[in-house]
């Protein structure tokens, strides 16, 4: 050994130091579960699994006193039935049914897993009235309600967990919480639906319809029976509405992203995004231009190079762009019992750690949507196989200032007479394309909606 070396203190890594934890810093943390579903059952069984782990690492024991549901003569395996309640005021106060009145039991954290805006929005804020920091996996309550939770939390001195909202087992709202605190951010980008990624995935990997690839997505629990708020872009948007607030600091008027489905998709549109060097994904896009945001979830045409080219399947991942830390990828399951458990846990335990002590709301205007930028497009218009077909188009699109890189035509299968017609736009601004499609939409030769999809080409 060199001198040099002999100077050098041995690095006591985690395990080692966790081997001999400290007694005196282990507390009980009780917790009141609102809802015992997917991700409630998944939570039960992450608690059980690595109630020593959680111990050893955060010297923090965790106790489920209460558990709500709706159904309680439903079949739960594993789950300690005495828990169980269908009376919300067992766990949060107040909450009266009735005349009778109840103590609740004793609980720190009250965590939200039923869904949906009610009674999920009223026992949220009846926890923060007395005190009690939430940990929630409700998207669709956030992006409805966000302000007014996060308002009433920061009034009460208690926190909001909401990891598992967006992106499931992606740890993506600590990383912009706190990772990337110190950074501006003025780029981030997603696949953050995974029913829509694993549809378009099937589509372009198999060359299965729109139909059959939803159907697989059923079969798989990937889409629910009703699939709207999924493949239409809902779900997405209110996703990157939550991450766009913490990433941009300014609150996101519902209604501020401009959402498109990928119902229109048909396996023309991904075979002709292969031959020409794209991969076909839902994307969800968000830009701080400093005095307006541009917000957006629709199919997007990709580089096959592009970094999120190759989330297939039911992946989530986003890429965030900070002037300090540069470009990361955070990329992995977007939902899922355990996922989901694994960033409803992390809150849980983050809160029992660190406090109940809300981050600073940041109650600034919202900043008011950018106009329309440039980009290149990929267009399909529906026509009649008829002779010269392309040269009207192009000259339709010419005359109104849009050029075209490339242009093919291809027949329907087993549709006689009927076509596509396929062109590349050059770099032109979306308000002026839409409306040079609504124009040529109006030809005789048209014989339906064209579908055009914006070219995303940096990574
Ligand atoms: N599943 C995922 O992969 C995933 C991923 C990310 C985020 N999330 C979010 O996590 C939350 C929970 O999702 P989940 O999939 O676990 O839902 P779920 O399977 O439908 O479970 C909902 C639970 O809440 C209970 N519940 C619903 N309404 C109730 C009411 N009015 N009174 C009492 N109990 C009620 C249900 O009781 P019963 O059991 O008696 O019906 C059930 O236990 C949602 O906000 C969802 O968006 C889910």
């Amino acid at each position: 050994m060199t001198t040099e070396n002999a100077l050098i203190e041995p690095i006591v890594l985690g395990a080692e130091r966790r081997k001999k934890p400290s007694p005196g810093a282990r507390k009980t943390v009780r917790l009141g579960l609102l809802g015992c579903g997917t991700v409630g059952r998944g939570l039960l069984e992450l608690i059980e699994r690595n109630r020593a782990l959680i111990e050893e690492r955060a010297g923090i024991s965790l106790e489920v006193t209460k558990i709500l549901v709706r159904d309680l003569s439903k079949e739960r395996p594993g789950v300690d039935r005495s828990l169980l309640t269908d009376r919300p005021e067992e766990i949060v106060a107040g909450s009266l049914r009735g005349a009778t009145f109840v103590a609740p039991a004793p609980c720190d954290i009250v965590v939200e897993l039923l869904g949906g805006i009610e009674p999920a929005r009223s026992l949220v804020a009846r926890a923060i009235a007395d005190g009690k920091s939430v940990v929630t996996a409700n998207k669709a309550l956030l992006a409805l309600a966000g302000a007014e939770i996060f308002r009433a939390a920061a009034r009460s001195g208690v926190r909001i967990g909401f990891e598992a909202s967006v992106c499931a087992g992606i740890p993506i709202i600590r990383a912009l919480e706190s990772g990337l605190v110190g950074n501006r951010v003025d780029t981030l980008c997603g696949i953050l639906n995974g029913t829509s990624n694993f549809i378009l995935t099937r589509m372009t990997e198999l060359g299965e319809s729109f139909e059959a690839a939803l159907e697989e997505a059923r079969r798989r629990g990937f889409a629910e029976a009703d699939p709207s708020l999924d493949v239409d872009g809902h779900d997405a948007a209110q996703k990157l509405a939550i991450l766009s607030e913490l990433a941009f600091g300014v609150p996101i008027a519902p209604g501020s992203v401009k959402v498109e489905g990928i119902r229109q998709i048909e396996p023309e549109d991904v075979r002709a995004a292969k031959e020409l060097g794209f991969v076909l994904k839902p994307i969800a896009f968000a830009r701080d231009l400093g005095d307006a945001l541009e917000l957006r979830v629709e199919p997007t045409l990709l580089p096959i190079d592009h970094t999120l080219a190759h989330v297939r399947f039911e992946d989530n991942a986003v890429l965030v762009k900070g002037d300090a830390a540069g470009e990361l990828i955070f990329r992995g399951k977007g939902a899922g019992s355990l996922p989901t458990a694994s960033a409803v846990l992390s809150d849980i335990v983050d809160i029992a750690r660190n406090g109940s002590a809300p981050l600073r709301y940041a109650d600034a205007p919202p900043k008011p949507a950018a106009p329309d930028g440039h980009a290149r497009f990929y267009i399909r218009f529906p026509v009649i196989d008829v002779p010269g077909v392309i040269g009207r188009i192009a000259t339709a699109l010419g005359s109104r200032g849009i050029s075209i890189s490339h242009a093919s035509a291809t027949l329907v299968p087993g549709k006689p007479g009927h076509g596509n017609v396929k062109v590349l736009a050059h770099d032109c601004r979306a308000s002026v394309l839409a409306e040079t499609i609504d124009a040529v939409s109006r030809l005789p030769v048209l014989t339906g909606k064209p579908v055009a999809i914006r070219i995303l080409e940096t990574s």
